[in-house]
This record gives structure tokens, sequence and C-alpha cells, in this order.
């Protein structure tokens, strides 16, 4: 696992987006796992801009995302393939019929989550997977104390999950309850990961997460077990890690940041 850390949000999420693209431009057929949330708007921004001016291009790119709410069909504005369209995939040049994310109206739970898995691994698994974490270090929907080995399936979400997203639902009450979420163990398959860390609020969870022991508590700290993990925050959301000196000097020394460091 490595650590950035970028002065404003805006740097970590530039870089956030442009790890993200040259990716995909070294390896144009490649299967890239997708987060939502308030944190990865701007890098969604960022990539459609990428696009527009064809820096990067989705032609053969295939999309999974981590998670849906069950029980929201895809056309309510709240759910996550809402999400993704808005955000995404409406801006840039991917083919919708290859962006997936579980089926939040399907009847038979256990069925889907087997579904979501065996699609991702038909497609030859996960180049890349991007993660955002939650207030209570979950990654995905895995709220605290969900298996740092598990995969694909519904989960209860947090009283505090359903909190921190209820202000997204009018009236925040009718949020779900529930949600279909990849495991940690479907993450941690992803050949690469990139967690992006922003704001003031994440500061706590984050130092938990990155330095803290490695627990279901917090299933964020799983990507400490990922030999090809790359974490960005913005100095407000790392203000509270201990190494930052050390995160600091290998930035300037990795010579595979040489063409980075602008950001
Ligand atoms: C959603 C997801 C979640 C979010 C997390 C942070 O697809 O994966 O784990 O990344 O809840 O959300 P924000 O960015 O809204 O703080």
């Amino acid at each position: 696992m490595e650590v950035i850390v970028r002065k404003t949000t805006g740097d970590a999420v530039n870089l956030t987006a442009q790890l993200i693209a040259d990716a995909i431009c070294a390896k144009p057929r490649f299967n890239l796992g997708l987060a939502t949330g308030g944190t990865m708007e701007a890098v969604y921004a960022r990539i459609a801009a990428l696009n527009a001016e064809k820096k990067v291009s989705f032609a053969k790119v295939t999309t999974f995302n981590l998670d849906e709410y069950i029980g929201l069909p895809p056309e309510d504005v709240n759910s996550y393939r809402y999400y993704m369209n808005f955000h995404l995939f409406d801006h840039v040049d991917i083919n919708k019929k290859n962006t997936h994310l579980p089926d939040g109206m399907a009847k038979d739970e256990e069925a889907e989550g087997i579904r979501y898995e065996k699609a991702i691994k038909k497609a030859g698994g996960l180049d890349l997977q991007l993660l955002g974490i939650g207030h209570d270090g979950h990654i995905g929907f895995n709220e605290p104390m969900s298996s740092l080995t598990g995969r694909t399936r519904s989960k209860c979400l947090t009283p505090n999950t359903l909190e921190v997203n209820g202000k997204y639902f009018n009236p925040p009450e009718s949020m779900p309850k529930r949600a279909f979420t990849m495991g940690v163990g479907t993450i941690l398959d992803a050949r690469s990961i990139i967690m992006l860390i922003t704001g003031a609020s994440k500061a706590d969870i984050a130092a938990q997460a990155l330095e803290g022991p490695l627990c279901s508590m917090v299933t964020g700290s799983a990507v400490q077990l990922h030999r090809n993990a790359v974490v960005i925050l913005d100095e407000a959301a790392a203000a509270k890690l201990t190494l930052k000196d050390y995160y600091n000097f290998i930035w300037e020394n990795e010579p595979k940041w040489d063409k980075y460091r602008h950001f």
C-alpha cells in the first residue's frame, strides 16, 4: 500500500482521475471497478473532461460498481445506476451495455450476489477498483464487522450510514436500509486499488484504516493487505496520519511518481 498526500482536494481528485485514465490508456480493454458517493463526483467530472479532450477513451472499458440499494429501480434518482449515468456514463464514450451494477430489484438476493460475482469473473476480473471510505470505515457497503473475505451479497446498513446518506433522500427515512455490495474479498481480488479520501471529517477514519490495525470493525483497513493499492488523500483527510513525512519522502523520491509531481 502506498499513501500519497496532496495539498488540496482538487489536486487529490485530479491525480486520482489521471491515474485511472493512464491505466486505461495502457490497457484499453479495461475492467474498472467504480464507487459512488460525494467524494467521487469530482473525480467523474475530471474523467469526463479528460474524455472530452480525447486523452482517454472508454470505448473498450467495462465497469462494475461496488454497490446498489435494494429496492430502488435504475430510474430512481437515488439509485446508484442513476448516479453513475448522471455523473459519468452519460458524459463519456462508454457503451452502457458494458456498465454493470448489482440489480437493486433482484427478487432472489443470494442469486444476485452469485450472478454479479460470476459476471466479474467472466469479464476477466477487475484491473482496478476505485474506492472511497465511509465515516464508519466501510468500503462499498461493507459495514463494520463485515467479513474481510466476503463476496457480493446483500447487507443491512448501519444507522450511521442511514444518517450520513439519508441527506440524499426525501424524506431521509425513505432511504433503503439494505444494499447489495461487493465483498471485501471481491475488492481485494482486483489487480489494483485506488482509494481516495478527502475532507477533515475523514481524518480520524483515514488514520484508523491506513495506520491502525487490520480489522473487520474498519473494513477499509483491508487495503493494507493489497499488494498494489494507492491511497490518495488531501491534507485535511491526512491530518491525523503519523507517517506523513515518510509518505511525502516516497512521493518526492520514487521515480514512478516523477510525471505526476505537478499535481
Ligand atoms: C459507494 C461506496 C461507499 C462510499 C463511502 C463514502 O459506492 O463505495 O463506500 O465510498 O460511503 O462516501 P462519500 O464519498 O459520500 O463520503
